[in-house]
């Protein structure tokens, strides 16, 4: 049984590696579309600085439990109801039955809550990146909270919702006002806690902050 065991923990660290991985490679083929290569890169860069914001405001739950907009979810606010195809397919690839997870007959391993994690935090960073232009020139603390926002109130996160004014700060990096916007936001008003330590990361902002590798990569930029 532990041989099994371990076996699958290989097989599930594998596929989050590959979900790293995956990122220099459609990187590359969007090089040679228009040069987006560095954006990518640092995205995949900063999903652990994500993953450990989302723990800090996000419960594990090993078996089906209710959100507070009454979706079903699993792990780490891993939305069930959300893009049911995609998580479906996703948990068969942790080994883990969709339909079990969701009717709480299965329940999950820390291993399979990991790379769920991992998966999901992509997919905020994604999604945010989609309505934030600038998101990809932020420091991982600065994106990080655009991944949390995006992942607590999941599609279309940034549209509306009176972000506008806070986006526009944070691109032009003018971190105070950024940080006085966030909290003018109903987001801020309706997710209290959260919103004090997103906030805080915001006030801060990136102002000399950038490791040491981004900025060797940033400088490598044709
Ligand atoms: C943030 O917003 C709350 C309520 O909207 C307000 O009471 C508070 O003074 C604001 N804080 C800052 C730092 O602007």
């Amino acid at each position: 049984m532990a041989r099994v065991v371990s076996f699958r923990g290989v097989v599930l660290c594998w596929i989050v590696l590959v979900s790293f991985m995956a990122t220099p490679a459609v990187a590359a083929r969007k090089l040679s579309k228009g040069g987006h290569v560095i954006s990518f890169a640092i995205r995949a860069w900063c999903i652990p600085r994500t993953e450990s914001l989302l723990l800090e405001h996000e419960d594990r739950h090993e078996c089906v439990y209710s959100m507070k907009n009454g979706d079903r979810a699993v792990g780490v606010g891993y939305d069930l109801d959300d893009d049911k195809e995609t998580r479906r397919s996703e948990l068969s690839t942790v080994l883990a039955d969709y339909d079990k997870v969701y009717k709480g007959l299965q329940c999950l391993n820390t291993v399979q809550i990991s790379a769920l994690l991992a998966l999901d935090t992509r997919r905020a960073l994604d999604r945010a990146a989609k309505s934030v232009k600038a998101l990809d020139e932020q420091c991982c603390s600065v994106m990080a909270v655009f991944g949390d926002i995006q992942h607590s109130s999941g599609k279309d996160a940034f549209e509306g919702n009176g972000f506008q004014d806070f986006i526009e700060a944070v691109s032009a990096k003018e971190w105070k006002k950024a940080g006085d916007k966030l909290n003018e936001t109903s987001w801020c008003n309706d997710n209290k806690e959260r919103c004090v330590s997103n906030k805080a990361l915001i006030y801060q902002g990136c102002g000399g902050m950038k490791p040491a590798v981004i900025t060797q990569v940033i400088n490598q930029k044709p």
